[in-house]
């Protein structure tokens, strides 16, 4: 049985495409464990992506992860883990593409970075660092992953949907494109990016003291993956304690990832409205934590 929260959230994200692929998921999952020769060990938290503990046939642990594949998230998340080989993120064991499935190492114990904030904020941010600096190296010619400044298209397209200042103020959104523009346009590095790395996308493990899972996969400057830190952990919370650790974030960031401070600023605001333009296109309301990020940044920005 699928929770009701989660083919809710499938058939909402993804629509008919999402219900049809629910109703397959089930014969879907008995068909992998058959030809991965895995045996189910244990539920895990379920957003938009259907994840199990797994044994493999060896007893090992291991994690299988099925997502709609139409949506191209799996491939993506395949292509971005092989990248990456291990270093500072699980392991790739299996894919296919063609069914929207992987099977990953499993992170263990596999506590989230987000437990230690806003209590042992900096803890968290040193995570965050290590793991950067073991995933990024160039984008080799020919990765097939998508380019970070195509996503400069979303704020493009809300511009022309939305002409006014409903459901968010035309100036932040036209200066968000702004700056995100200014930060392509002169980047320091053309690296495979995780994409997604906020706090509950970084694990405890034992092979590493800290594994990424869930990679997007994009590929640009450096800097963008600080973005979705600094409106994280729990970004749907009124609690916004997080608001108050802006600047000894941005301040630890800067140093810890050699990243000038007014890049991490830019990025930090250019993200934080990027997603309120992901939360505007899709069912969501926009106005959560990462447009009161934005208004914090704002004044920062040189
Ligand atoms: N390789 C893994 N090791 C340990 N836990 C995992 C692993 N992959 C996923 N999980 C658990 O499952 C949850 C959902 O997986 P995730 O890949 O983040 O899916 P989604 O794309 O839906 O966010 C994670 O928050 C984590 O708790
Ligand atoms: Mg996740």
């Amino acid at each position: 049985m699928l929770p009701a929260s989660f083919t809710s959230a499938v058939g909402e994200c993804f629509g008919d495409t999402g219900r049809r692929w629910l109703a397959t998921l089930p014969a879907r999952v008995r068909d992998l464990l058959r030809d991965w020769d895995l045996t189910p060990a244990g539920p895990l938290p379920l957003s938009l992506n259907y994840v199990i503990r797994v044994r493999r046939a060896d007893g090992t642990p291991a994690v299988l992860k099925l997502g709609v594949p139409e949506a191209g998230h799996i491939a993506d998340e395949a292509t971005t883990l092989e990248f990456f080989g291990g270093r500072g993120a699980v392991r790739l064991l299996a894919s296919d593409d063609e069914r929207g499935a992987l099977l990953l190492e499993e992170a263990f114990p596999g506590t989230p970075a987000a437990q230690l904030s806003p209590t042992s904020d900096p803890t968290a941010t040193a995570a965050l660092i290590r793991v950067v600096r073991r995933l990024h190296r160039p984008a080799p010619d020919g990765v097939p992953l998508p380019e970070l400044s195509d996503r400069l298209a979303t704020f493009a397209q809300h511009l022309k949907r939305f002409p006014g200042d409903d459901p968010l103020p035309r100036s932040l959104v036209e200066r968000g494109a702004r700056v995100f523009a200014e930060l392509c346009a002169t980047a320091t590095g053309r690296v495979v990016l995780h994409g997604d790395l906020h706090h509950g996308n970084i694990l405890t493990a034992a092979r590493e003291p800290w594994l990424a899972i869930d990679p997007h996969g994009v590929i640009g400057d450096p800097g963008y993956e600080i973005g979705a830190l600094l409106y994280n952990p729990n970004p749907e919370s009124d609690d916004d304690t997080v608001l108050d650790l802006l600047p000894s974030r941005i301040e630890q960031l800067a140093d810890g990832l050699a990243i000038p401070a007014e890049r991490i600023i830019g990025w930090g605001f250019a993200q934080a409205v990027l997603s309120e333009l992901w939360t505007a296109t899709g069912s969501g309301k926009p106005g959560r934590r990462p447009l009161r990020v934005a208004h914090r940044l704002l004044p920062l920005l040189p």
